[in-house]
């Protein structure tokens, strides 16, 4: 039996995903698009062994039991299935930044176990079948397998909700400045939160506007346009966040700095300086600028109280076999 090693940058969603059609199998109510974070990855092993009587996980060191291994079970079923395979494994992952804290860890750790187990497994998968299958885990891991920016597309069904590549890495220098303004791990994970999307009274009109935020959002990117990307990318997040603050019961991400980088985000704006913030399921603010520009708006960000540091992530490549 060998170890398979496998790393996958997390991303940063610009159209957000929020919500199932279906949970069991993750098909999202709308597609997405995003970027992968350059610099940051998720490292993990699998190792199939007929020595083994249950899976085992460690993660960042630790053995892991409870929800978590209950999880990676469930996924690794769905390799051992398709593999034809009976044997437990022993999974270790580590991350090179903090979880749960809007850096969607599980879109890392997910897109990289869906590459180690199956190849492992002796699965030699496609991109568009290890977007699917990293799906299962947790639905922004499908976004991790491609390369650069990356859309998400819905689908009908199992076969055709995958995410594939819709510009490489180097097509625009776009740098996302992380300001962490938290380290803790979120009190409601995204599974969880994203169930109750429906409940809020705004998940109808922000589904009904999607197809044309994600027109928007894929022709920015294309014409590496940065204010027409500014512009919808703050209102999509935006929206899932409105989403989730009327949600029941109703989820609130935010900290009191998180607002204070938004707000020195619109006002720098103003003031001339191209950039723009998008938020994931957690505190900390990804604010958006050209490479140009990231040193100096890094700069600016670690001024503003509440901000523990800022972490600059250029556009990443895709999930890869060490
Ligand atoms: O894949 P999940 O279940 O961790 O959900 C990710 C949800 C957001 O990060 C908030 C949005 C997105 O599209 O990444």
């Amino acid at each position: 039996m060998r170890i398979t090693t496998a790393i996958a940058c997390p991303n940063i969603a610009f159209i957000k995903y929020w919500g199932n059609r279906d949970d069991l199998l993750r098909l999202p109510s709308n597609g997405s698009i995003s970027m992968n974070l350059d610099g940051l990855y998720t490292q993990t092993h699998v190792i199939f062994d007929p020595s083994l009587a249950s899976d085992e996980l460690i993660l960042d060191g630790a053995s892991t039991q409870g929800p978590a291994l209950r999880r990676v079970s469930t996924f690794l079923d769905l390799v051992r299935e398709r593999a034809g395979l009976r044997l437990h494994a022993r999974v270790e992952s580590s991350n090179n930044f903090p979880m749960g804290a809007g850096i969607a860890s599980s879109a890392s750790a997910f897109a990289a176990l869906a590459l180690a187990a199956s190849t492992a497994a002796g699965l030699e998968l496609n991109e568009k079948d290890l977007s699917r299958l990293a799906r299962r885990g947790s639905g922004s891991a499908c976004r991790s397998i491609p390369g650069g920016f990356v859309e998400w597309q819905a689908g009908q069904d199992d076969e055709t909700s995958f995410a594939f590549s819709i510009a490489p890495p180097e097509h625009w220098s776009l740098a996302d400045c992380i300001a962490i303004v938290s380290q803790e791990h979120k009190p409601t994970g995204s599974a969880l939160g994203q169930a109750l999307a429906y409940t809020s009274l705004l998940q109808a009109p922000r589904l009904a506007d999607a197809p044309r935020r994600l027109e928007i959002c894929r022709r920015a990117i294309l014409d590496r346009d940065f204010s027409a990307f500014a512009e919808v990318v703050e209102l999509d997040s935006n929206l899932m966040h409105a989403v989730m603050m009327t949600s029941n019961p109703p989820l609130f991400y935010w900290q009191p700095a998180t607002l204070q980088v938004i707000q020195a985000v619109i006002q720098w704006r103003q003031e001339g300086q191209p950039l723009c913030y998008t938020i994931d399921a957690g505190p900390n603010v990804h604010v958006l600028c050209l490479e140009l520009y990231a040193r100096q708006v890094k700069e600016s960000l670690e001024q503003l109280p509440g901000v523990e540091k800022v972490l600059i992530a250029m556009p990443g490549g895709s999930a890869r076999l060490l």
